[in-house]
Parts: C-alpha cells; structure tokens; sequence
C-alpha cells in the first residue's frame, strides 16, 4: 500500500506534501518521508512512525518542488532505512506497490556493484531510473518501469534534471492535478485538496509536473489530451467534529450513511442498464475482502432469500488463482468501500476475462475498481478515515440490500420495506451505550467468541473482525450451531461470547448455543431485535435488546453494538482505535 504525494509549486514544498501525507496516512503510517530539490540538489528527511512525527524534520527542507511519502510495509521492515524516498545517484523515488522480481533486479544491480542501502523492493526503481537516466528524466522512467513486473505508482525527482516530477503508473492509483499548483497524489480527496483540475492516469501512462503545468503521456510517451474528472467532494475536513476519535464519529454518522446509500432500484426504469443485467441475472458471485466480504455474506443470505438466486461469496484473494467457474447469466458484484484493494481488484478482472458482467459495489467515485467494472453503485458513506470500517459497511449493506430487493421485485417476488433502518439504526446507536459495561469484561479475556446463525452469521464475523482490528484481542466469529462440533473445547471463563439474534425462526436454536457455552463458564453477551429474549437466562445487563426489524436485514442494527463494543474494549485497552497496528484502511497490493 502505502500513499504518495507531489507538488511544484511557488510555496516552499515540504509544508504541502505534509499537508498530503495526512491526507493518505489511512493508507499507511508505519514510516513517512520526503525529499525536495532545492537549488538542483536533493534533501531528504525520513523518519520512523507516523507522519507527525516527520514535521520538524522537515522544517529544514528548502526548494518548492518535492515527493513524499507515507509507508505500509510489505518488504523490509518498518524503519527509518526502510522508508521512501529512496535515493541513488540523484534519482529519488516515492512507490506505492509491489515489484515482484525485485529480487533479481537488484542481484543484477549488485553484480554491477551497485550499493543499496534499504531491504525494500522499491529501492531498485531509483538504481534502474539512475542507470537509464541520460538528461531526459521521463525516458529514463519508462525504461526503468519497463523492467518492473508487479504494481506501481510512482513519483521520481533528479538533480540536473531542473525543477521536474516525473511519475509513471501500473496497477496502483495515480491523480494529478493542476491550479496554482501542480501535485501528484494516491487519491481524489487527496489531489482535489491542492488543485482544481485533476485527471487519473491509467495504467502505462507517465506524468511530467513542472511549474503549473500537468502533461500525460502513454506507454510511448505520445502526449495525451484528457478530461479532468468531474466531482463533486463535499469538502469534509477530516477533524473529529468533537469526538474523541474518527471511529467514534463515523459511527455516529450510520443512520445518514445508510440513508444515502438506500438506492431504489426498484424505482429505476427496467430498461436502466443495471436492471436489464439483472433480468438476465440467474447467479451471483460477490468477490471482496476483510469486511467488505462480510457485506457479501450478510447480502448472500438476504438475496437468496428474497430472490431465490443462488449466491457464492468469494474472499476476493482466492478467486482468481482457483479458476473460477463463471456460467452464463453470473453477475459478479465486487464490493470494496476504497475501490482500491488490489485483491478485489483483480478478482473482478478475472471475473471480466471469464465473461461475467461486473458490478463494483464502492464508496470512492473513480477509484481503480470503478475502471475495470461494467457498472459501478456508489454507497455514499462520505469520507471515512478510521482504518476499521463502520458507517460504510452499514452503506455496503444498505446497498446490497436494495439490490436484494430489487432483484427479487424484477423476479415477480416481493421484499420488506428499508425505509425505516436509518431512523432504526438511530434507536441501536443510542441503545448501544450498555456495551460500555460489557467493554470492561473483555479487556481481560483470553480470546472472544461471536455466535450467530443464518442472518446473524455475517454480523458475528464482523464482530469478531472489528474486535481483532482495534482491541487485538483474538478470536473468531462462528456459526452458533457449528460451536459444539469442536470449537467448543476452548471455551471457559476466560472466554467471553457474544451472541447475535436477529431471526425469531432460530432465535431457540442459537440459544441452545448459548446454554451449552454458560455451562462450560463462559460469561454470555447478548445482541438481540426480539423483545424478551434472554430474560431469566441471563443478567439484565448482559442483554441488548434492539428496535424489532425485518430479520432479513437485521444486520444493519446488529452490527452497530458490536462496532462500539470493538471501539470501547480498544479505548480500554489504551489502543489508538483509528490506526491499528498492521493494518492499513486500504491494502493496494496482492
Ligand atoms: C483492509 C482494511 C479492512 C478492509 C479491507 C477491504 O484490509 O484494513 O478494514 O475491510 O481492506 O477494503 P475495501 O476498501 O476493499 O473495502
């Protein structure tokens, strides 16, 4: 992963790309650097940690031209040696990817005796730019890139080569964008914040950057003329807006996030692209990752309820190389809230080869994914910078659901009302402050258990994974009634287990579940839409009994008080519930 950033411009460098960093530290922050060029000569600070940490190193950096970076490691671990730029004889380059045969590059470097002095895969970008540089910086680029197998996007500065950014791009995100100022950036929030202007580079295509102007060109090196793309970002701050942390905020912000997302396809024309597809549509495939994929599993069980069409949810990372069967009349959905996670990415090229009609599920307008897709539904969940997921998975799902709906009404059947979830998922917000007390049990647990069946299945694995995300605690998300096929034997006292009922039809079963684990010690929280349950069973205290809704889609409300439970167990725990450790929000490589 990993986010980078340009800028030329009148105003000293190092300040603005900073500014850039912040922007993109969701997409890693275990190192960050920059590099200027100030009177033909190269300066660098780099530094360990968060991008915050980089500031006073670089209040020396002179010059109004430079590239940064903010790093999430893949080779090499997270050190100041280890960090972008990476600097040989005055080429200096910023990457956000992976190359693949670095290994034999830079056994061929070094056989020439070239030095390197990092563990990254990245650094042998700058020796082969530095070998084929002769005074003409983006020929040097395309040559050096033309070696690169894997992914990049990249920005490179060069002492002798005047005040000049070149970049190139394969397979990881690229802007640039021009005003008053010319930058490179990771993202469209990032790019549009610093220029009006801002055009996607697609992959094979170069970049030069000088004074205020933006030149694309392709892979040889013809100038391309291109429109800028047209948005309309809400200009969203980022603060906190009081609260104490982005998660904490982003969950207040469910109710409108799934408010905006409700798309009524129903309402659609029939003859709007997507409905025709979904006439003809006989099989579903959902490809994702992390919680995303859970989106897909909450959707699997409300589709095939609604509509009665078969869907296989796919961990994106394994669809590919598992040669995937694609009938006649699949249509692939691959959700992903950055539209940038390379794994969903490549699923839904593979999908596209294999001849299915794909539609990206995402919150980004214009992300990567938004390329390779036939059509695109955007889940307008607004900004959000927690690295754990909240409000757009609830967006994700509200989605998801109306195209449940949608599919079953164009399959002459017909579905429950989602008009009411934002006011609903309001009432579970404010019900969810109980799970504070629940928090204290947690923080001592050895590992935590969630349980759920059919609808509820989805919400306990993204209760598990939030749990994991931010707290760090370890456990797993399970089918209730799977538990005491061996999972069970790990249960005790020191394990807590949240269970999750949603669906009155197997609310009996899931409690048989919860007798069998309270028998074996462990302390039961439960999550529950029907009024009553769990009462005489357990303390009063250890029950949530959220607004009653349609099971099919109780996830919506279910997942909230789990989300806050993760977000109070991590704040106990004196974690950072925004940034955890290892993680990135979004992961743009395989
Ligand atoms: C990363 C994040 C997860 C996220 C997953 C998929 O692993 O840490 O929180 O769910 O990527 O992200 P996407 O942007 O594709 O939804």
């Amino acid at each position: 992963m990993c986010g980078i950033v340009g800028y030329v411009g009148k105003e000293r460098a190092a300040p603005v790309l900073l500014e850039g960093l912040k922007k993109l530290e969701y997409r890693g922050y275990d190192s960050a650097g920059i590099a200027t060029l100030s009177a033909g000569k190269l300066q660098v600070a780099k530094r360990k940690g968060r991008v915050e940490g980089l500031a006073s190193a670089a209040q020396t950096l002179q010059g109004n031209i430079g590239i940064a970076h903010t790093r999430w490691a893949t080779h090499g671990a997270p050190s100041e040696r280890n960090a972008h730029p990476h600097v040989y004889r005055g080429i200096a380059v910023v990457h956000n990817g992976i190359i693949e045969n670095a290994k034999e590059l830079r056994e061929e470097c070094e056989a020439k005796g070239e030095v390197f002095s990092s563990e990254t895969d990245s650094e042998v970008i700058a020796h082969l730019i530095a070998e084929t540089y002769r005074g003409d910086l983006l020929l040097a680029v395309k040559e050096g890139t033309a070696r690169l197998k894997g992914s990049y996007a990249i920005a490179v500065l060069c002492e002798g080569a005047g005040n000049v950014i070149a970049a190139a791009k394969r397979g990881s995100p690229l802007l640039a964008g021009k005003g008053e100022r010319c930058v490179l950036a990771s993202d469209l929030p990032a790019a549009a914040a610093f220029a009006k202007e801002v055009y996607a580079l697609k992959d094979g295509e170069f970049a030069l950057l000088k004074g205020n102007e933006v030149r694309l060109f392709d892979g040889e090196l013809n100038e391309i003329r291109r429109e800028p793309l047209k948005f309309d970002l809400k200009e969203e701050d980022g603060g906190k807006n009081g609260f104490s942390h982005h998660m904490l905020k982003e969950m207040a912000e469910i109710p409108a996030s799934i408010a905006n997302s409700l798309v009524n396809l129903q309402a659609k024309s029939r003859f709007s692209p997507i409905c025709i597809v979904l006439c003809q549509t006989y099989y579903i495939q959902i490809v994702a990752c992390g919680t995303a994929y859970h989106s897909g599993v909450a959707a699997k069980a409300a589709i095939e309820a609604l509509s009665r069409v078969p869907v296989e949810v796919c961990i994106a990372s394994e669809y590919r190389y598992r040669d995937p069967i694609v009938r006649k009349g699949t249509l692939v959905i691959a959700v992903s809230q950055s539209g940038e996670t390379a794994d969903t990415i490549a699923a839904a090229k593979c999908a596209k080869e294999k001849g299915a009609k794909v539609l990206a599920l995402t919150n980004v307008p214009y992300s990567s994914l938004t390329e390779v897709c036939d059509f695109c539904i955007y889940t307008h969940a607004g900004r959000e910078v927690a690295v754990a997921a909240t409000k757009s998975f609830m967006a994700q799902l509200a989605a998801l659901f109306s195209l449940a709906s949608a599919l079953a009404e164009l399959k002459g059947r017909s579905a429950p009302p989602l008009a009411p979830f934002p006011a609903l998922a309001e009432d579970a917000l404010a019900r969810s402050e109980r799970v504070k007390g629940w928090a204290k049990a947690l923080r001592s647990a050895k590992s935590v258990y969630f349980i759920g069946r059919g609808y509820d299945y989805a919400a306990a694995l993204e209760g598990s994974l939030k749990l994991k995300e931010v707290s760090y605690l370890p456990g797993e998300g399970y089918p209730a009634g799977e538990l005491k096929h061996g999972t069970l034997a790990l249960v005790g006292a020191d394990t807590p287990v949240v269970a999750i009922v949603g669906d009155k039809r197997i609310a009996e079963k899931t409690m048989n579940a919860v007798h069998e684990v309270r028998s074996r010690g462990a302390r039961v929280f439960l999550v529950t839409t029907i009024e009553d349950l769990g009462a005489g069973i357990l303390p009063l205290e250890d029950i949530l009994t959220l607004p009653s809704c349609e099971a099919v889609f109780s996830p919506l409300l279910t997942v909230i008080p789990l989300q806050m439970l993760a977000y109070e167990t991590a704040v106990l725990l004196g974690n950072d519930p925004d940034k955890p450790r290892n993680l990135a929000k979004s992961v743009t490589v395989e």
